[in-house]
């Protein structure tokens, strides 16, 4: 009797004490970063590029649901501002955090500091990167994880788990290139040199090639460029997070020998379902299982390759490596190569997979507004651009949260952007009159109503060609409710579905097709809408949307340092 009131006592002084940690347990992460320019070896080439405290990638940052992050960022660029986007994280009531350059905030002058504070509310794999410019495409760019809060679980096991971060790399410089986007005549940048995991990679050297023949073109004296080894036991189950900060490349992944099931998709949970490859589209992440099931005195490849485009880059490897096997055992069977870079149909049927979670939350079953989004290529007095519904984003000097929230007259352009385009317009054939406008100007979406937005795709400058555009909205995830080929009509409408759509915050659109997304405008703020392919955006394919400004609290003044808002502050003109 004595013993089991006893332990009656100590179990409930056991509850207390988990529901005291529960109380506690949200924490705000402190991390002091300077951005700055470093020498590093990303693909055994040594190039300067944008890193954060000295190391490419940046940091990691790794919370609990629940938790505030609190980032003090210092530029030491000298010579260019900077902002960092979080890439996944919607900013609720901290809009001015969001890190966009001329949309939520004035970039970060040299030698300035700006101090990011938001929580990371939803347990998922996220990144951020540089969004002003082309920053991000100069290394400017690291891993978010977010893990469950306290007391709480994913609706999945494993036993270990491994972050690979995907990008594509180039030798030329973010500032030619962005001088090519933006010369007549055009420059484009071309193919990557170099993929990256975890910005290592092997320029000009195929690693099994040179692994097997001991061949010693990708010899390196530098360790920034080592390949990535997944050490693993046999017979566990790993949680793989796969996130893309492409430029450009839109890739696949597969692990020789290996399936993988799907789990999460942009921080979301997806009913799980099985594949021999993923694709993965810029602005992307996934959560997928993998099961170490295999042959244990083997190791595996894990190969990367290019897809939507011709690829002329080689895949990236990185090693499955079945402890206790060393290393640098060669895997027995050959890297798994990617779909042909062409194969849609491999693409469409791997997008078509992904559904909701049984028990995820539904959208509303009707839209108050639909916006449809034409993507076209187009010229500008000659000048190559992107642009939606003939209009190319240009963004304006003041940053469009303080505009917005201080009614400042004649910070962008007045008036409503169209909600869609001419019933006469061909999609399957390059534009007819192939002249578009720059636009500074914005969707003001009413609060708290839900959209429809349909992105249509259409043939580019080029007779046959039309190519892949991962759209990203910032500030919200979005139900992902149809998918077609050619152009969108008011027929599809009837064929969403409202059922178990996916939530994401980056959604592809197919050659030639359109997609469908819908959210709820809730979240005030001010926010992109664009395709993350880095130099598609610099050349105007973008729209921004407006919503609840009103509510917006108090933005802090170092966002509002430049353009109108800096003219009204250094004057104490604003509240
Ligand atoms: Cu990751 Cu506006 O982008
Ligand atoms: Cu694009």
């Amino acid at each position: 009797m004595a013993t089991s009131s006893l332990s009656l006592l100590l179990i409930s002084a056991g509850i207390i004490s988990v529901l005291l940690q529960a109380a506690s347990a949200s924490k705000t992460r402190h991390f002091k970063w300077e951005v700055g320019y470093i020498y590093a070896s990303p693909d055994c080439n040594e190039k300067i590029l944008i890193g954060i405290n000295g190391q490419f990638p940046g940091p990691t940052i790794r919370a609990k649901a629940g938790d505030t992050i609190h980032v003090e960022l210092k530029n030491t660029l000298h010579t260019e501002g900077v902002v960092i986007h979080w890439h996944g994280i919607r900013q609720f009531g901290t809009p001015w955090a969001d890190g966009t350059a001329s949309i939520s905030q004035c970039a970060i002058d040299p030698e300035e500091t700006f101090v990011y504070r938001f929580r990371v509310e939803k347990a998922g794999t996220y990144f951020y990167h540089g969004h002003y410019g082309m920053q991000r495409a100069a290394g400017l760019y690291g891993s978010l994880i977010v893990d469950a809060a306290d007391g709480e679980a994913e609706p999945f096991r494993y036993d270990g788990e491994f972050n690979l971060l995907l990008s594509d790399w180039y030798h030329q410089s973010i500032y030619d290139q962005t001088v090519g986007l933006s010369s007549k005549p055009f420059r484009w940048i071309g193919e990557p040199q170099t993929l990256l995991i975890n910005g290592r990679g092997q320029y000009n050297c195929s690693l099994a090639a040179h692994l097997i023949e001991g061949s010693n073109t990708c010899e390196t004296t530098s360790k920034d460029c080592a390949p990535v080894v997944l050490r693993v036991l046999p017979n566990k189950t790993y949680r793989l997070r796969i996130a893309s900060t492409t430029s450009l490349s839109s890739l696949n992944l597969a692990i020789g020998n290996h399936k993988m099931v799907v789990v999460e998709a942009d921080g979301n949970h997806v009913e799980p379902f099985m594949v021999d490859d993923i694709d993965i589209y810029s602005g992307e992440s996934y959560s997928v299982l993998l099961t170490t099931d295999q042959n244990p005195s083997s190791n595996y490849w894990l190969s990367i390759g290019v897809r939507g485009r011709k690829p002329k880059t080689s895949p990236a490897l990185a090693i499955v490596n079945y402890s206790p096997n060393s290393p640098s055992k060669l895997p027995e069977s050959s890297p798994p190569i990617a779909p042909e870079w062409n194969d849609y149909n491999h693409s469409k049927s791997f997008s078509y997979r992904i559904l909701a979670r049984r028990g995820a939350p539904k959208p509303p079953q009707s839209a108050d507004r639909r916006i449809v989004l034409l993507n076209t290529q187009n010229k500008i007095d000659g000048y190559t651009k992107w642009s939606i519904n003939n209009i190319s984003l240009a963004l304006p000097p003041t940053p469009y949260l303080g505009s917005m929230r201080y009614r400042l007259k004649n910070a962008f352009d007045a008036g409503t952007p169209p909600e869609n385009f001419p019933s006469s317009y061909d999609v399957m054939k390059p534009p007819t009159n192939p002249n578009s406008t720059q636009s500074s100007n914005a969707y003001v979406i009413r609060f708290n109503s839900t959209v429809d937005v349909i992105l249509q795709n259409a043939n580019a400058l080029a007779v046959n060609v039309s190519e892949i555009h991962p759209w990203h909205l910032h500030g919200h995830d979005f139900w992902v409710v149809g998918y077609g080929d050619g152009r969108f009509d008011e027929k599809d409408v009837a064929r969403f579905n409202l059922k178990n759509p996916p939530l994401r915050n980056t959604v592809v659109i197919f050659p030639y097709g359109w997609t469908a997304i819908r959210f709820v405008a809730d979240n005030p703020g001010v926010w992109a809408f664009h395709c993350h392919i880095e130099p598609h955006l610099h050349m105007g394919m973008g729209v921004i949307f407006a919503e609840g400004v009103e509510h917006v609290g108090k933005i802090p003044k170092e966002a509002l340092v430049c353009g109108m808002t800096g003219k009204m502050l250094m004057h104490n003109h604003l509240p």
